[in-house]
């Protein structure tokens, strides 16, 4: 893959594919953490002297024009970090994504409205989207991929402008896949992943994957209800999904078989509802009772899995342990984080929900080896997906 140093950018207008899909409450954004991902390549291309146009998505508007999915606070935010003004261009392609991109100077930055505003830009079809890829690239003599966040969706912005424009790698993709490389062609062991999160269903290429190269897999967060399940135990009424409860058996049988150590909870904090102030207590995992449900692991399970931890070189964790934005349901996330931070392992937190998880309970992010920007296209990775961003930027 190219670098940015591998393009003569002075004076040239260079359109930088960035992910700052940011969440934002109220239209204030909660966690900037992407946007400040995206700064060190912009620095780099100003201070190289090329006149930068920055795109990306926010949420999923489906083509259509949203408000409230609006990229106009990011560019402000944008501009704070990078202490300059940013032009925000208030649609795609169309007469002010153009003129922002004549007005700039060099070292300037613009950022065009959400790409997801534009029908062409998700489309399945590939003359929509490569309509819409041309309008793209008109605003552009060269074009850097840095929104490793989207590398796995084959969008217009992500997959078809690099074939339209001579391009490179950004410092963030190049930094994530170096990373990613390092757990999948290089891993010192014992490797450990942690996976948590709501739904079993997202995860099962990467358990499948895992299943043949980590050494020890620990469940927590919403997917584990299905695992317990599955080992015969009543889970109440936790989130559960039914039509997985036999992959999941697969999945343990197919772990003892290849000696990869599989960790479950040994407790659960099981709640009578879905809120912060709901009477809840901690409970056996394999005794959760039926009018409850559980929304974290428990103590014990917190210190097995830091246990667990404890001896690996390599550990990868994607998705909280529980409903960690209600304090009473934060301690299983918590002491995973901790017990990352504990072991001296090269850790790696992948992507979206953990991420922020880390940054809102307190954590100090550059205490962690990577935290990296992208949960589901880290998941594709390690799944062993050939992802569409990083392929485009191969060619
Ligand atoms: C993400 O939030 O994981 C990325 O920005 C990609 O967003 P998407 O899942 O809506 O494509």
């Amino acid at each position: 893959m190219r670098t940015i140093d591998d393009l003569d950018v002075a004076g040239r207008r260079v359109l930088v594919r960035a992910d700052l899909n940011v969440p934002l409450r109220d239209g204030k954004i909660t966690d900037d953490g992407r946007i400040r991902a995206s700064l060190p390549t912009i620095h780099a291309l100003r201070a190289k002297g090329a006149k930068v146009i920055v795109c990306a998505h926010l949420g999923r508007p489906k083509g259509e024009v949203k408000h409230e999915f609006s990229l106009a606070p990011v560019a402000v935010r944008l501009g704070e970090l990078l202490g300059t003004d940013v032009a925000f261009a208030t649609d795609v392609v169309g007469s002010s994504a153009r003129a922002a991109a004549s007005g700039l100077a060099d070292g300037d930055v613009a950022l065009l409205e959400n790409l997801r505003f534009e029908p062409g830009e998700t489309s399945k079809d590939d003359a929509e989207r490569g309509a819409f890829a041309d309008r793209l690239a008109e605003l552009a003599e060269l074009y850097v991929g840095d929104g490793f966040g989207a590398v796995h969706r084959r969008h217009a912005s992500v997959y078809d402008v690099p074939r339209r424009l001579p391009h490179a790698a950004g410092d963030l993709i190049a930094a994530e896949v170096d990373v990613l490389k390092r757990l999948t062609e290089d891993v010192e062991r014992p490797y450990a992943v942690v996976l948590g999160g709501s739904k079993v269903s997202d995860k099962l290429g990467v358990i499948d994957n895992l299943l043949g190269k980590a050494d020890r897999i620990l469940i927590g967060g919403g997917m584990v209800f299905t695992f317990l399940k599955a080992q015969g135990h009543e889970v109440g009424r936790s989130l559960l999904e039914e039509d997985q409860l036999d992959t999941c058996r697969e999945y343990l049988r197919r772990a003892s078989e290849a000696g990869v150590e599989f960790v479950l909870p040994v407790d659960i904090v099981a709640a009578e509802a879905f809120a912060a102030d709901a009477e809840h207590a901690v409970v056996p995992a394999d005794a959760i009772p039926a009018d409850r449900l559980g929304l974290d692991i428990g103590p014990e399970s917190g210190k097995l899995f830091a246990s667990r931890l404890a001896g690996a070189r390599t550990v990868f964790w994607n998705g909280p342990m529980g409903v960690f934005e209600m304090e009473p349901y934060a301690h299983g996330t918590r002491a995973v984080a901790q017990g990352l931070l504990d072991s001296g392992a090269f850790t790696v937190v992948g992507g979206g929900d953990s991420a922020a998880a880390v940054r809102q309970l307190g954590f100090d992010e550059t205490a962690f080896s990577h935290i990296s920007t992208g949960g589901g296209a880290s998941l594709e990775y390690l799944e062993g997906k050939a992802l569409p961003g990083l392929l485009a930027l191969e060619d």
